[in-house]
């Protein structure tokens, strides 16, 4: 699996897969790190594993189809054949996802379709919900939106602030993304149609 993985800060996501991959735990490379920010933590983590590195910020670009056509050129130049979006902060439009039909993957930190959006992690105590967790899902035009490729629960706990929830569902992240990528470099994702757009998955 040649994996081309988008981040835009902190990359503990990305630090899962290398170290799935290093550990042999993951059959794929990841052929390239691509942030839209410099000098984030998500880079110096790809550095010292020895995976080739690029800066594409969106500020270059005076629109959101310029900014995907050079994030695809860098990823189709690099080798990678599936996108990983480990805390990617930009929307992709449909030009992005064209190129890359039903091979773009993100982790998002609640139990879509709940709490789409910004700070999940949040919302969920906001709602007072007493489980929350993680879900893969292959990505659409939708703000974390497409085919559910996974999920994971994790309770909310009394006395729980943002940090201790952000850290329980953070661990719970980088199981469940490893374990997702493992289905698809085995080869046994399937998509099967279904009322939800864009179907669902099974594994
Ligand atoms: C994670 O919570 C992920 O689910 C969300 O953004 C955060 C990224 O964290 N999409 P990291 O950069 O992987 O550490």
């Amino acid at each position: 699996l040649d994996l081309g993985v988008l981040v835009s800060g902190r990359g503990s996501n990305l630090q899962a897969i290398l170290d799935a991959v290093a550990e042999g735990r993951l059959d794929a490379r990841v052929r390239v790190v691509i942030s839209n920010q410099a000098d984030v933590e998500a880079l110096s983590r790809a550095e010292r594993a020895g995976v080739p590195t690029r800066v594409v910020s969106h500020r270059a670009f005076a629109d959101r189809a310029g900014f995907d056509a050079a994030l695809v050129s860098a990823l189709r130049e690099a080798g990678a054949s599936w996108v990983v979006l480990a805390g990617f902060m930009r929307l992709l439009t449909p030009t992005f996802l064209e190129a890359f039909p039903d091979r773009v993957v993100n982790i998002h930190p609640a139990l879509s379709p709940s709490f789409p959006g910004v700070d999940a992690q949040q919302q969920a105590l906001d709602h007072g919900v007493k489980l929350t967790g993680c879900t893969v899902h292959l990505v659409d035009a939708g703000t974390d939106t497409g085919p559910i490729l996974a999920q994971a629960v994790v309770p909310v706990l009394d006395g729980d602030d943002r940090a201790q929830l952000g850290a329980r569902l953070l661990e719970m992240e980088h199981a469940l993304l490893v374990q997702a990528l493992g289905w698809i470099a085995e080869g046994r994702l399937e998509l099967v149609p279904s009322a939800a757009p864009g179907g669902r998955t099974r594994a």
